[in-house]
């Protein structure tokens, strides 16, 4: 960071928490109506996520104020910065896009706060604003031309084709992507995901998909649940791709991901669909770490929607070191624990106390909110560090950024 911000500057931002905590949601609403009066630039957004209660809205106003509450110690902020440069590389969000942010926050600010939004308040908000930009800037360019230099690296919209589409449980499907023009792509860090633009009866939505194969230079997977409400992004994906449909895609990005060389033994929790980055750090496990100790535990409904258990329990085998643990909470009459999984119910702390090296492990977990916030929370209560408790939200990070 070369400048910093002035005093003046911080007292100024640090006086207007109170008013934008009281109008946070308020401003961002009026800050996208503002934003996406520009068509190109609504066309960057992922539309279901800004409605009525949309997260998004609720994560960039969270974002704002959470800035705001902690400008003058910035570094808390740095695990933040680096989910949001991550989510905004698979948005393909440039510098230039920056200044449309800065005066539809500009602009909400003023509308909202009416007198009380002083010039000198406005003008302390613009440099604040442009403060984090640089910063998010920075990293994102970094980012990009480091993605971009990659073997099989890409900026940008790249097409990929479905070469292959398999049924893994009554609600999740796999699809494996090869570039369309016959190139190679980049290898992954296993726990990343891909960004889509699909074209839903004839609307275009953006979503995010975890791959679920372990690092390599020829193809992806995603494995998808099919949502029965909402814009139908995987309902697209379920019922009207096939294998030969061409897909646009941004590289692989995110800031999840098993590091190089794990330090430590892994316990890989998941919840439902959230076990696609589990599947592909256990495949990067079975391919490149052989000494390392891991636990794959799952929690799944019932064997109609547990995916992929076949093939995780044979990488398990061939490592000799990956013990699997799963857990249904709705077992059908056809169940039987021993047989189809190992136990009834959910994975619950005292569980993991007592059949993980819970204190020596990396936590890495994903799953539905609820199934997040209990296991980081009690992972947390439990004594677990926060830096070895590691996770990703299938959503818009609102809790997380508020937390
Ligand atoms: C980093 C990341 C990785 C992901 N990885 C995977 C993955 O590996 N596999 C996978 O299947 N999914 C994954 N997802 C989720 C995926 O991106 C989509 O959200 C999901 O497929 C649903 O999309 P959709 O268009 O079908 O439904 P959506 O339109 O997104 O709706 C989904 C659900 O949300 C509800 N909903 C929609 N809009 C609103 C609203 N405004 N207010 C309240 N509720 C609403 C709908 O009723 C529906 O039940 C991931 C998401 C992220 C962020
Ligand atoms: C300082 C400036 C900015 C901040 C603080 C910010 C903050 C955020 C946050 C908190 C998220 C959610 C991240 C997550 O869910 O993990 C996000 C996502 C996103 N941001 Fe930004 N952002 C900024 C600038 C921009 C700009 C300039 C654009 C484009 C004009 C943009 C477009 C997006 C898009 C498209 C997403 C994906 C979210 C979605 O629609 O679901 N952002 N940003």
């Amino acid at each position: 960071m070369s400048h910093q911000l002035s005093p003046q500057t911080i007292e100024l931002v640090k006086a207007s928490v109170p008013a934008l905590a009281a109008h946070g949601s308020e401003i961002t609403k009026r800050m996208y109506a503002k934003l996406f009066e520009d068509e190109h630039i609504k066309n960057l957004f992922n539309h279901s996520n800004q409605g009525e209660g949309g997260s998004q809205v609720h994560a960039l106003a969270a974002a704002i104020l959470g800035y705001a509450q902690n400008i003058e110690n910035l570094a808390v902020l740095t695990p933040v910065v680096e989910r949001i440069a991550h989510k905004h590389i698979g948005y393909h969000i440039l510098p230039e896009h920056y200044p449309y942010v800065a005066r539809a926050l500009l602009d909400a600010i003023r509308d909202v706060l009416g007198e009380a939004a002083t010039p000198e308040i406005l003008s302390a908000w613009g440099e604040a604003y442009w403060f984090l930009a640089d910063i998010l800037k920075a990293r994102e360019v970094k980012l990009r031309n480091s993605i971009e230099s990659q073997s099989g690296g890409w900026n940008g919209w790249r097409t990929l084709t479905i070469a292959e589409k398999l049924a893994e449980s009554e609600i999740v499907t796999s699809f494996i992507l090869r570039p369309t023009d016959g190139g190679k792509v980049i290898r992954h860090r296993p726990g990343q995901y891909l960004t889509f633009k699909l074209v839903v009866n004839g609307n275009e939505v953006k979503r995010n998909y975890s791959i679920s194969c372990g690092p390599n230079d020829e193809y992806y997977r995603i494995s998808v649940k099919r949502e029965a409400n909402g814009d139908g992004g995987s309902r697209y994906l379920h019922d009207e791709a096939h294998v030969g449909t061409i897909l646009e895609v941004t590289p692989p990005a995110g800031d999840f991901f098993l590091p190089d060389e794990p330090s430590r033994p892994v316990v890989l929790l998941s919840g439902g669909v959230g076990l696609t980055p589990m599947v592909s750090m256990l495949e990067a496990i079975a391919k490149g770490y052989p000494e390392l100790r891991a636990h794959f535990v799952h929690g799944a409904l019932n064997s109609a929607t547990h995916a992929m258990d076949r093939h995780v329990r044979s990488l398990a085998t061939e490592h000799g070191r990956v013990a699997v643990t799963t857990f249904y909470s709705e077992p059908s009459v056809k169940d039987a624990v021993g047989l189809s999984h190992d136990h009834d119910g959910f994975i619950t702390i005292d569980w993991l106390r007592n059949n993980t090296q819970i204190m020596a492990s990396d936590f890495y977990i994903c799953g539905p909110k609820p199934f997040l916030r209990s296991l980081v929370n009690g992972l947390l209560k439990a004594g677990v560090s926060s830096d070895r408790i590691h996770y990703e939200i299938f959503g818009p990070a609102d809790e997380l950024i508020a937390a």
